[in-house]
């Protein structure tokens, strides 16, 4: 099974977007899509209630007293982690996916919230280095302006602790597409196309690196 987990623990960072998001497009391609909603605030599952059962199905799949219940013939399991996570909890998501994304707000808190992160993470050397692949998405992005490039170049400069690079795959903008398409249970995959065409250009490179080898740990 292939786990997707997207986890920032500042809140509010985009979390539920992607996850919703990317879970509507495997979905779509026809794979059997399980989203595990790990937050209490239940964003994923919200969204999955109001799904229309005309779309393409997604199964969702809550914590409970820790564990999550899967089904047996899920191909894509996509995790949709809780903000303010830390310790021991952290290694637990990090232990069960081989990618991880992290969106990213571009704003001077959430740029200081994601260096502290970023320092709790490396921490875990072992973890990270070779059993789960990690990159950072820019979201909500108000192109050209400065912090939008602030953040592209702090992001573009993330080192792993084994020295390679952490990658940055795209910019995602601040778009009511996204607002829109949540609001009814969709993903901007889901919307018509002329509406979304610049979106999912933003996408591409995200789907692109989610879909190659080099999201996937070193065997
Ligand atoms: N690219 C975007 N453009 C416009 N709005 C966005 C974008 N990404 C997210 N949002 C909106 O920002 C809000 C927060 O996003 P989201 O719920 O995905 O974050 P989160 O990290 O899951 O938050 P939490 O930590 O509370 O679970 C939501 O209202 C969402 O619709
Ligand atoms: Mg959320």
């Amino acid at each position: 099974m292939r786990t997707i987990l997207i986890l920032n623990p500042k809140g509010g960072s985009g979390k539920s977007t992607l996850a919703t998001n990317i879970a509507s497009y495997f979905s779509i391609r026809g794979k059997k899509v399980t989203l595990a909603d790990c937050d209490p605030q239940g964003s994923s599952q919200d969204w999955l209630h109001v799904r229309p059962a005309t779309q393409a199905p997604i199964h969702g799949a809550v914590l409970e007293k820790d564990s999550l219940h899967i089904p047996q013939d899920t191909e894509m399991l996509i995790i949709d982690a809780p903000a303010a996570i830390g310790g021991k909890r952290l290694g637990t998501f990090l232990g069960q996916a081989q990618t991880m994304v992290m969106p990213i707000l571009a704003s001077p808190v959430d740029i200081r919230a994601a260096a502290r992160f970023m320092h709790t993470l490396f921490s875990l050397k072992g973890k990270i280095n070779n059993k789960i692949k990690i990159a950072t998405v820019a979201n909500r992005v108000r192109e050209d302006t400065l912090m939008a490039a602030k953040l592209a170049f702090y992001l573009d400069t993330l080192k792993l602790p084994n020295g390679k690079r952490l990658p940055f795959i795209t910019l995602l903008r601040a778009s009511q597409n996204y607002i829109h398409a949540a609001e009814r249970g969709l993903s901007i995959f889901e919307l018509p196309p002329s509406r979304t065409y610049y979106d999912r250009e933003q996408w591409r490179p995200l789907l692109r690196w989610l879909g190659s080898r080099n999201s996937l740990p070193n065997k």
